[in-house]
């Protein structure tokens, strides 16, 4: 199914979702995008990483009518009963989850593996159980590219993977481990979604665990210095946010032998830290915004990856994917927002 009909088919019938983690970066994405096709959608986060300036900006992005399909729930993923509550809010079930909730940041779970294995583990285990004893339609989970560990195969293909790097990646392992299983114990199939660095609005360019397109692009925009971690040549397959929604959207719709897989949610392009730094600074120059200042390179950072780069072919074929925007696409497309709220927010926690 090409996109475009998954979103005939979803404004045709409009169902019910669930996305988890709907106030940060990835689930609010996701959230305007469903509420722009008509559906209905619960939404659910505890407001670790998330903001209700992020639930504030959806709103003002779709219209009061769709904006009255949301309701929002503040709970925690750690506590089964706010899984079941989220998922049945009224005593019926979603029919589509799109679970997002999670901690990410590789450098977050090496000092507190502790939280991270909490929400990412448990609070996954939680969604599985309490989706299952709801009947859902469809689950979809976040994975991560972070699963390819130590494996030096390029491009990655979802069925060869290495070692876990952090705590983090092995929590995200072990979101698929307990997806497969709960597939092969209760005949209840997920899919789960290894998105490699997904940029774009709204993503959080604040604190010691910001990711790297957010981070760079506030700090040349406020004339800072920026800190590359290494030689620069460490390369990631930057994804833009609209490739990451599609195929949730997809991926939910899926029939068959679609189900019950893992993909790469990427572009299959490898993008340096060097290059992506020329590509910020001539997408803001663009935008009238010089920054003068030389990068500064310092030690490589614990836990990262060298390279990355996706195989999308399976999700090419399955799921019916096509990237609607390479890198600098989506670095372009982003840059009016990142101009406009970097700036202003200067962006405290709230
Ligand atoms: N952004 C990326 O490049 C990337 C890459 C690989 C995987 N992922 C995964 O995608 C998902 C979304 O990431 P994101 O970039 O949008 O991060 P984010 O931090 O912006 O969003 C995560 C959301 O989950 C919420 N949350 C965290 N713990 C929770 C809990 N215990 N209960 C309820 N809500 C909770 C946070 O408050 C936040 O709103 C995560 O599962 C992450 O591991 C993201």
């Amino acid at each position: 199914m090409s996109f475009a009909d998954c979103k005939s088919r979803l404004v045709a019938s409009p169902r019910r979702w669930l996305v988890t983690g709907c106030a940060g970066f990835i689930g609010s994405n996701l959230l305007e995008t469903l509420l722009k096709l008509d559906q209905s959608v619960v939404g659910l986060d505890n407001f670790a990483t998330g903001y209700q300036r992020n639930l504030d900006e959806v709103r003002d992005q779709v219209s009061p009518e769709q904006w009255q399909r949301f309701q929002f729930i503040e709970g925690d993923i750690r506590h089964l009963e706010d899984c079941h509550k989220a998922l049945m809010p009224d005593g019926e079930p979603v029919a589509h989850v799109l679970h997002q909730a999670a901690l990410g940041s590789v450098p977050r779970s090496l000092e507190d593996p502790l939280t991270t294995h909490a929400a990412n583990c448990t609070g996954h285990l939680n969604m599985l159980v309490a989706a299952r004893d709801a009947g859902v339609t469809s689950f979809v989970y976040a994975a991560s590219s972070s699963t390819y560990g130590d494996h030096p195969g390029l491009p990655k293909e979802e069925d060869i993977i290495g070692k876990p790097l952090s705590p983090y990646a092995v929590t995200k392992y072990v979101n698929e481990l307990y997806a497969d299983v709960f597939a092969r114990a209760y005949d209840f199939k997920s899919v789960g979604l290894r998105y490699f660095n997904v940029f774009g609005p709204r993503q959080d360019p604040d604190g010691a665990y910001a990711a790297v397109i957010p981070k760079w692009t506030a700090a040349m925009l406020t004339d800072e210095t920026l800190y590359i971690n290494g030689d620069g040549e460490t390369s990631r397959d930057f994804c833009f946010i609209d490739n990451a929604v599609q195929t949730n959207l997809l991926a939910a719709l899926a029939e068959g032998d679609a189900q019950g897989q893992v993909y790469n949610v990427a572009v299959n392009a490898r993008t340096s830290l060097n290059q992506l730094f020329d590509y910020l600074r001539t997408a803001l120059a663009e935008q009238g915004v010089e920054y003068a200042r030389d990068p500064i390179y310092r030690d490589f950072r614990p836990g990262d990856v060298r390279h990355s780069q996706a195989d999308i072919s399976k999700a090419s074929r399955l799921l019916g994917y096509t990237p609607s925007h390479e890198v600098k696409q989506g670095i372009s497309e982003a840059m009016p927002w990142y101009i406009e709220h970097f700036n202003t927010v200067k962006v405290s926690k709230g």
